[in-house]
């Protein structure tokens, strides 16, 4: 099938005020889309929205709120939907967690997953529309340090993976896709990640890091996501994301 076009088509990305969530909203912009970026941080969304221009469309929200994820969904019927926005979980083994602490990426992460996708379907959103949602590789390995989050990026995985058969069953045309990125030290999460691992084992972040190969950067996860939405061979649930690029899950 051919690569799509997304010159003057909408795309909605949730944490787009830094991290991979900037990466991803500055290569739809390069492509010609106009951009929802949501996030907190009003300053960082005013200054992004300087750097790549009037395509931007700042919007200062919880992606996780149901109301949020309702009222954009319908005024922007965005033909790509990135559900990138994610807490950056507290770093301590189990038994220093409690019950908040362990399920934050619960209440931020699957909740605006489950919402998102929900409104996705409910709308629906146009045939050819894609909602990309961010797991984790953690989701695969396991993220002891983590608390829920790696248990939390499998469900969203999960939820993608039924949003995609409901969208099959009603014939609605809406890909939904989960990436799986790995952890890497370039944004703010990651590297507070990388931090806590190599802490861990009593090592510095560079003994850490050594041997893993190159770090996955925004640069390259924006670039993805553009090939996951414009190329509609890219047709399966879930997608592992490094520095060497896509690879199917499974
Ligand atoms: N970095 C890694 O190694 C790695 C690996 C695997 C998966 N991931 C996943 O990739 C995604 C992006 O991670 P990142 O590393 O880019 O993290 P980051 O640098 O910490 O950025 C997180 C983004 O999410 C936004 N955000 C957080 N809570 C939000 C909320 N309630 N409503 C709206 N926006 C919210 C933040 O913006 P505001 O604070 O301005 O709201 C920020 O833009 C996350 O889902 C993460 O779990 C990351």
């Amino acid at each position: 099938m051919p690569i799509q076009e997304l010159t003057g088509t909408t795309a909605l990305v949730t944490g787009a005020s830094r991290g991979f969530g900037r990466g991803v909203a500055t290569a739809l912009s390069a492509v010609g889309a106009d951009v929802v970026a949501v996030a907190r941080d009003r300053g960082s969304l005013e200054e992004l929205r300087a750097q790549l221009g009037d395509t931007v469309i700042p919007v200062v929200a919880d992606a996780a709120d149901p109301v949020v994820a309702g009222r954009l969904v319908e005024e922007y019927r965005p033909r790509t939907l990135v559900l990138n926005a994610g807490a950056s979980p507290l770093a301590r083994p189990l038994q220093q967690h409690t019950w908040e602490t362990f399920s934050r990426n619960w209440e931020v992460d699957v909740r605006q997953v489950f919402n998102w996708t929900r409104e996705s379907l409910l709308r629906p959103l146009d045939p050819g529309s894609v909602v990309i949602a961010f797991s984790s590789g953690a989701a695969l390995g396991g993220s002891p340090l983590s608390g829920g989050y790696a248990g939390a990026k499998a469900t969203i995985r999960f939820i993608i993976s039924y949003a995609a058969g409901e969208s099959e069953r009603d014939a609605l045309g809406i890909r939904f896709v989960s990436v799986l990125p790995t952890l890497t030290p370039a944004t703010d999460l990651g590297a507070s990640g990388v931090a806590s691992y190599a802490a861990r084992q009593g090592v510095d972040v560079a003994t850490f890091l050594q041997g893993r190969g190159p770090a996955l950067t925004p640069e390259q996860v924006g670039k993805s996501i553009v090939a996951l939405a414009t190329d509609p061979d890219h047709d399966r649930p879930a997608y592992l994301l490094n520095a060497d690029g896509l690879s199917q899950v499974g």
